[in-house]
């Protein structure tokens, strides 16, 4: 399934962006745009929120089978905040559960007028397969795809590096914790690649290392302080639970004591190093609780920046469409 995302036009003839599906192939200058506009919805924390009508008339379609918290919401008041309609299947609750296949449900709520699929889901290709089969007026963005990418997050996560480094070229980034099963590493590894970083190392205990083919370019670190030396920029991430076999699961205490970042281990990386986490978290696992509310962490940074670079994804991928309505 996964040849369907790598084989699929992302942009327009005319160079618009029509679908999300990864960050990859897309060029520095179009990831420059995206965050450019992301930072335009910006507010400074306690002033309202930027409200529009850009997207007046149109109906986004949050198609989640996965769970979600940040995704979903930050989607989901992306479009309202655009003006836009929103629709929230509920799988548990839609017709999903009697066998209705994820092509028949997209073909009935484009029916039913929707002119965008927000598709998140645990199977590789999903989404590239919706993309495939949808009308030329509709859009597909990827809320997350399996292990593979979540260009959003990938999005974001380059903003919040952004507001706070002001540049990307000359940054160490530190990528720590399960990559194996990480499309957030992924995406963000498409993301700052392209953007200009030249130090990216990744982190992990040898059995949640990618393959060695993925991740070209990145140093790679089977312990965790060489990997955080001197680091301006240390993203943890989240044991995959849901991605393992009972037989694959650290032990917990074991991981947080080899793996978890602690204020002590943070001192490795630069003073002014920031630490992030695309949450949820695992407090007391991959990183403590008091480095992740402390003074370096960003974490909420970055869910406020997903809403963000969501309307700029919704505004980009649904105000240059052409074709019948
Ligand atoms: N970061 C992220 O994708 O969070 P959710 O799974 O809650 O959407």
């Amino acid at each position: 399934m996964a040849t369907v995302t790598d084989n699929l036009a992302q942009l327009r003839p005319d160079g618009s962006l029509r679908h999300l599906l990864t960050l990859q192939g897309l060029s520095r200058a179009q990831l420059e745009h995206l965050l450019e506009r992301a930072q335009s919805f910006v507010r400074p924390v306690g002033t309202p929120p930027p409200m529009s009508t850009l997207l007046a008339g149109a109906t986004v379609a949050n198609l989640f089978t996965e769970p979600s918290t940040r995704t979903r919401v930050s989607f989901e008041l992306a479009a309202k905040r655009l003006g836009a309609q929103v629709v929230n299947l509920e799988v548990q609750l839609s017709s999903r559960v009697k066998g209705e296949s994820m092509l028949d449900t997209v073909f009935t709520l484009e029916s039913l007028y929707v002119d965008a699929f927000v598709v998140r889901d645990a199977e590789a290709g999903v989404p590239g397969v919706v993309a495939a089969h949808v009308a030329p007026h509709v859009s597909v963005l990827s809320a997350g795809e399996a292990h593979v990418s979540h260009p959003t997050q990938g999005l974001l996560d380059a903003l919040t590096i952004a507001q706070r480094k002001q540049r990307f070229a000359g940054l160490s980034v530190a990528i720590v914790g399960d990559i194996r099963h990480s499309r957030v590493a992924r995406s963000a590894w498409h993301a700052l690649a392209t953007l200009g970083v030249t130090d990216l190392r990744i982190a992990a205990p040898a059995v949640l290392m990618p393959e060695a083919r993925e991740f070209a370019g990145c140093t790679r670190h089977t312990a965790l302080d060489p990997a955080l030396a001197g680091a301006d920029v240390v993203m943890m991430l989240r044991i995959q639970k849901e991605r393992m076999g009972e037989a694959d699961l650290p032990d917990a205490a074991g991981y947080f004591a080899a793996w978890g970042l602690t204020r002590e281990r943070l001192k490795l990386a630069r003073p002014d190093a920031i630490v992030m986490h695309p949450q949820p978290m695992n407090r007391g696992i991959e990183i403590a609780s008091d480095v992740a509310d402390g003074p370096q962490s960003v974490i909420r940074d970055q869910v406020r920046n997903g809403v963000a670079v969501r309307m700029a994804v919704l505004a980009e991928a649904l105000t240059s469409r052409g074709g019948t309505r």
